[in-house]
Order: structure tokens, then C-alpha cells, then sequence
């Protein structure tokens, strides 16, 4: 089968792709495998994907990879999905480099183990002068926790008199989430055939476009990829407005 990149649009890519990597699990049941296999091949979808975005020139791509609900599975797979994300971000530190990828974390790293912690404080600090596809992990996160934080410190600086409530903003707000630093996901994918959002980004989803597919993570590889970012290029985001002001819009130039 010939490739569907070349089809891509590079003037139309969506700046943010966010993924909920997701039926790991099942991948592995389905084969007769415990699941940590499947988290185990989950991995080189992460590789291909975030090389094939960087391949692309996409400015940002957050990956969902262990959300605050996912602490209470059981023991067994939680240890093993500590040591694995320890353990892949080690070896591919120089990977990241050598691509010139900008790692970001987001979500509560306090319940990360401290080694684990360790290891994406240096992973950060290594690739932090990188300036090509900025790689956000989501870890130990979920929106209803990072909403919750943004109030608590919203609240202390209203206290602390460094904000006027009645100032509050859009952009205020924005600036307390984990991800100030990013625009918002132009494109979110979850595979898996699951049709939810799992706590994910909530509001900074509010206008991303969905695209949802039954492929399982662990074979959601490049092509899988090029097939969302093409369907992604060929929808209207409307932003409210009707489709004949987007045409005039567009037209305009
Ligand atoms: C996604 O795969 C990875 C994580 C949530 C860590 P799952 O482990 O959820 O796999 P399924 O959904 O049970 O198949
Ligand atoms: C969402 O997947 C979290 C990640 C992919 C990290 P889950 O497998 O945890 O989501 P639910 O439980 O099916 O909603
Ligand atoms: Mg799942």
C-alpha cells in the first residue's frame, strides 16, 4: 500500500494533536498475553507516532499516558507501568535530542515514586533547550484534578490580593491550567473503539476536532496517523460561526 502522507496538506496540519492511547490491554488479552505486553508494544506506537509527528513539523503533541484513575488498577500493573515509563524514558532521552523534541509533563507528579520522578526531572532539564515538536506527557493526570488546582491557586491569589476576581478572565484561567504554556489540541484521537473522553483536557477540547478509532494502541502506527490528520484536513471548524462566513472567511484570505 503506498503511504498516506504525501496526501497531507503540511500548510493545514493541526499545531496540537492530543491521543488517548488507549486499549493496551485489551491488545494483549486478546493475544493471550497478560497486559503489560500490551503496554510493553504501546511503547513503539509512542515512538512511531512522535516521530512521525516530528517528521511532519506538528508544533505540539500531547500523549495520554497514565491518568489519576489509573492509579487504582491493580498493584501489579501500576508498578509495571512505572518502571516501563521509567525505564523508556532513560533510553530515549537521546532520541529525543537527536530530534531536537522538547519534553513537557503535565499532571500531579507528587504521586509519581520519587525515582520516577527523578528520572523526568533530568529528562526535562536534557531536552529543555530543544526548540522542534514539543512532546507533552500526560502522567498521573486528569482535567477535574487540574481544574481543581487552578481554583485552589486562583483563590490563594485573590487572597494574597495579586488578583482582581472581577479581572478574571478566559485567558486568567488558561494561565492556572497545567498546559499555559500550549494552544489548545486542534485534533484529539482515542483509539481503541472507545467513545469517551476519560477526563482528558476538558476544556481545552472545547473546539478540537474528535476522531475516534477501533484500531487498538499498540498498532496505531504512522499510517494510522496520516489517516486522522487527513480527516482532521478535510472537516469545517466552524467556531459557532456558519459554514458561508467560514467560505467568505477562507476566500477573504
Ligand atoms: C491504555 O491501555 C494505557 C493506559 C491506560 C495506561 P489500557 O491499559 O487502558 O488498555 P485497555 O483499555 O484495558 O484495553
Ligand atoms: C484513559 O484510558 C487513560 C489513558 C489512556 C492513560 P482508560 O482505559 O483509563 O479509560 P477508561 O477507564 O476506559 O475510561
Ligand atoms: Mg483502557
Amino acid at each position: 500500500m503506498d503511504s498516506l502522507k504525501p496526501a497531507i496538506d503540511l500548510q493545514k496540519l493541526p499545531k496540537h494533536i492530543a491521543i488517548i492511547m488507549d486499549g493496551n490491554g485489551r491488545w494483549a488479552q486478546e493475544q493471550g498475553q497478560d497486559r503489560l505486553y500490551g503496554h510493553f508494544h504501546g511503547v513503539e506506537s509512542v515512538r512511531a507516532i512522535v516521530e512521525g509527528c516530528a517528521e511532519l513539523g506538528v508544533g505540539y503533541l500531547t500523549l495520554y499516558a497514565f491518568s489519576t484513575e489509573n492509579w487504582d488498577r491493580p498493584e501489579y500493573e501500576v508498578t509495571g507501568l512505572m518502571e516501563l515509563l521509567v525505564d523508556t524514558i532513560r533510553k530515549e532521552v537521546d532520541t529525543l535530542n537527536k530530534n531536537n523534541i522538547k519534553l513537557h509533563v503535565i499532571g500531579d507528579m507528587q504521586m509519581l515514586p520519587d525515582y520516577a520522578q527523578q528520572e523526568l526531572k533530568e529528562a526535562l532539564e536534557l531536552t529543555g533547550k530543544n526548540t522542534g515538536l514539543n512532546l507533552v506527557m500526560a502522567l498521573s493526570y486528569s482535567s477535574r484534578w487540574e481544574l481543581v488546582n487552578a481554583v485552589k491557586n486562583i483563590a490563594k491569589d485573590v487572597k494574597a490580593g495579586k488578583i482582581d476576581p472581577e479581572q478574571i478572565s478566559q485567558d486568567t484561567l488558561q494561565q492556572y491550567l497545567t498546559t499555559s504554556n500550549f494552544p489548545d489540541p486542534e485534533l484529539m484521537i482515542r483509539t481503541s473503539g472507545e467513545y469517551r473522553i476519560s477526563n482528558f483536557l476538558l476544556y481545552q477540547l472545547a473546539y478540537a476536532e474528535l476522531y475516534f478509532t477501533d484500531v487498538r494502541w499498540p498498532d496505531f502506527r504512522k499510517e494510522k496517523l496520516y489517516e486522522a490528520i487527513l480527516d482532521f484536513q478535510k472537516r469545517e471548524r466552524r467556531f459557532g460561526k456558519t459554514s458561508q462566513q467560514i467560505k467568505q472567511e477562507i476566500t477573504a484570505g
